[in-house]
């Protein structure tokens, strides 16, 4: 093995189209992983290729979940995935702890990975704060355990939310590195990252400059995918904006964040285009911008919401959809991982 960065240069995978994303399961869901993640996956689940789509319970356990709610958090995303209209039987819907080959494919690109390339991962810097000593050492590795995820698949395309760019740009360099080392191009696919949905990036309520983020102290800073119509309208309420009314066109928008990001969320929520909401709403205040898109936000979250609540009443449903969906997950993964130890020269029966 070398310790250089590998290019791109190696023969083009041939295998078939597959997407796949996953969402950690650590806490509760905002409009950002709506509308960056989930409502992109329902628009893509029809788009031909198979879609997997997982829990990421072991990612979630970076940072401390208490053992006693991290099941009911595992049942809550699934929920959501359902409740954002992912039809189980054209979508895989499972846990990532329950196929193996997750963590046995993590270990072997641990040892495929370079230090060089994970001491440029700008989330863990974000997420070890000052004291990077006291962090598990599963946080320095979560980028290489979710390029397994993601190679596991042989997935071609990965939708996320732009935060998670840098992510899957290390696991193209992974994947590269492996075909390389190893003599097998074209082995895995260098997946391409579908980061340019309509909201690719949601930013805070209160902060233009700062991602919507659940770990954010401020409940202000976020709507909730558990929000009651009436927080939202508060929420909307008093999000941070400007005096000014709102542009005419997109270049209006430049130094103006929470302007440009309440137009953004409007345009993805309606499914329009920012110049059209700008159209529309160009000139006018925010005393006039702000009903219309709480309204435009109780309504196209409440029917998720109402879903979700509903099917977080029946845990038995949720758990008959992840159990299908770990098996069917498995089929696929499983000779995958046999491939890769075989590759690897690992001792075989
Ligand atoms: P997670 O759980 O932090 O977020 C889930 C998805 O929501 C997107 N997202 C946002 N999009 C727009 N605006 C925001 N403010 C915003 N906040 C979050 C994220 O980009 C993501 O798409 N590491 C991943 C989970 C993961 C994964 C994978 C994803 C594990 N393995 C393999 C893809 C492929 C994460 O922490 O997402």
């Amino acid at each position: 093995m070398t310790d250089a960065s590998p290019t791109d240069t190696a023969p083009a995978y041939a295998g078939p189209r597959r997407i796949l994303s996953g969402i950690q399961a650590s806490g509760a869901l905002h409009l950002g992983n709506y509308l960056g993640a989930l409502k992109r996956f329902t628009q893509l689940q029809d788009s031909g290729a198979p879609c997997f789509l997982f829990v990421a319970d072991l990612h979630a356990i970076t940072v401390w979940q208490d053992p006693a709610l991290l099941t009911a958090q595992t049942r809550e995303i699934a929920a959501a995935y359902l409740a954002s209209g992912l039809d189980p039987a054209k979508s895989v819907i499972f846990p990532q702890s329950a196929v193996r080959a997750h963590s046995e494919l993590a270990w072997i690109f641990n040892c495929v990975a370079r230090l060089g390339w994970l001491d440029r991962m700008t989330q863990f810097k974000e997420k070890s704060g000052k004291h990077k000593e006291r962090s598990s050492v599963g946080l320095y590795t979560y980028p290489v355990l979710q390029a397994a995820d993601i190679l596991l698949y042989k997935a071609t395309e990965v939708p996320t939310g732009e935060d998670q760019k840098q992510h899957l740009e290390l696991t193209r360099d992974i994947a590269a590195k492996f075909n390389n080392d190893f003599g097998v191009p074209g082995f895995f696919p260098l997946p391409d990252p579908l980061t340019q949905g309509p909201a690719p990036r949601v930013m805070s309520l209160r902060d233009g400059a700062a991602k919507m983020s659940k770990s954010d102290p401020s409940d202000q800073s976020r709507i909730n995918l558990t929000d009651d119509a009436d927080s939202i309208v508060a929420k909307v309420r008093k999000a941070k904006t400007d005096p000014e009314p709102l542009p005419e066109t997109i270049e209006g928008l430049d130094a103006r964040p929470e302007a440009k990001n309440l137009v953004t969320i409007y345009a993805a929520l309606a499914d329009m285009t920012r110049e059209q909401v700008l159209a529309q709403y160009g000139g006018q205040g925010f005393g006039a911008f702000k009903p219309a898109l709480a309204e435009l936000a109780v309504a196209s979250m409440a029917p998720v919401t109402a879903e979700m609540r509903r099917l977080m009443a029946d845990a038995a449903e949720i758990d008959r959809v992840l159990k299908d969906g770990a098996e069917r997950a498995a089929e696929i993964a499983d000779p995958v991982v046999d491939e890769v130890k075989k590759i690897v020269g690992f001792w075989r029966a």
